[in-house]
């Protein structure tokens, strides 16, 4: 075949990337779409192969694009991943390009890629400093460890884990997630553009948040090193007792809570 000819001028490097990236989108959207078993057994080797659309956006591994905007999906709890993909195929959350993708598979197979993406552990990038000042700085780990009983939110620890790097199976960490990505998902929950299974725990935690909160604590929070080991924790730490902080999305925080004293 002919190579094809590629615009020269400055200006079309942007069309040009566009290009290539949806031709690649479109081809493997078919290698997605695919049987998930087609050989019998599934490889991981293979899974990489076919979840190259994803990793053309979310970077290698699935580690994070390399802008902030890609958020990284490696080493996240299957049952979030797989929750997400659900919610982007159904509307829950939306983008476009995943959704057209998604809308090609079966549950199965979202559960396999789900799987495939938690079991990836690559590096992460090194956290950005906190354009905050020190008292706000302070504020938002106070938010993150402890909560505000006067504001009447239970700290984040308490259901994201007490290193906060996420709870299996159906809890995300909050380290090593770029400052712009935190806020645009409070944002999007308080404006009901991100819903989860509900009872939506985390809907009602940003209703209570205000607004200079919320910026203290995703500024704290995109500024922590991740720790050495930062799988999520196996099970729940300390979820709060109040049944109204019953998550839909995971039932096991309040599971958890009824067998503790
Ligand atoms: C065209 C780029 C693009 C492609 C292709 C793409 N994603 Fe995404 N993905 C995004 C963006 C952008 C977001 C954040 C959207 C938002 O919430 O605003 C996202 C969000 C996600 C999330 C939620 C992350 C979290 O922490 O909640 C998961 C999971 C995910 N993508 C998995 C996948 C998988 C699996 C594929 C392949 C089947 C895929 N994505 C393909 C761009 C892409
Ligand atoms: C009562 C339990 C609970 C508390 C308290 C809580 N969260 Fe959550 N959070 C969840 C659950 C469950 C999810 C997963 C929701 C889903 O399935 O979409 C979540 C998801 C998130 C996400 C999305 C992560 C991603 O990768 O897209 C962010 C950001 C977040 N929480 C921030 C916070 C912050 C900041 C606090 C503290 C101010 C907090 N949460 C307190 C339960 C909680």
């Amino acid at each position: 075949m002919r190579p094809m000819r590629v615009a020269q001028r400055p200006g079309q490097w942007v069309m040009r990337t566009m290009r290539r990236r949806w031709g690649l989108l479109a081809a493997l959207a078919l290698a997605l779409a695919g049987p998930a078993t087609a050989r019998g057994t599934e490889s991981l080797d293979s899974m990489a192969e076919r979840t190259r659309a994803c990793t053309a956006c979310h970077g290698e591994q699935g580690r994070a694009g390399p802008d902030g905007y890609y958020p990284r999906i490696a080493g996240k709890p299957a049952g979030y991943l797989h929750n997400q993909l659900r919610n982007f195929a159904a509307g829950q959350r939306h983008y476009e390009p995943m959704a057209r993708l998604l809308a090609t598979m079966d549950d199965t197979y979202m559960r396999q890629i789900a799987e495939h993406f938690a079991s990836q552990h690559p590096p992460f990038a090194p956290p950005v400093p906190a354009r905050l000042p020190a008292e706000r700085r302070a504020r938002g780990e106070a938010l993150a460890r402890r909560g505000d009983p006067s504001l009447g939110i239970p700290a984040c620890a308490d259901c994201h884990g007490e290193r906060l790097t996420g709870v299996e199976p159906h809890v995300p960490g909050l380290l090593g997630l770029p400052l712009d990505y935190l806020n645009a998902q409070l944002g999007a929950w308080l404006n009901a553009q991100r819903r989860a299974r509900p009872p939506d725990c985390m809907a009602e935690v940003v209703r209570r948040l205000p607004h200079p909160d919320l910026v203290a604590v995703t500024g704290w929070l995109a500024s922590q090193p991740v720790p050495a080991d930062a799988r999520p924790a196996p099970r729940p730490g300390r979820p709060p007792s109040d049944p109204a902080w019953h998550c839909g999305s995971a039932p096991e925080l309040s599971r958890a809570d009824r067998t503790q004293p």
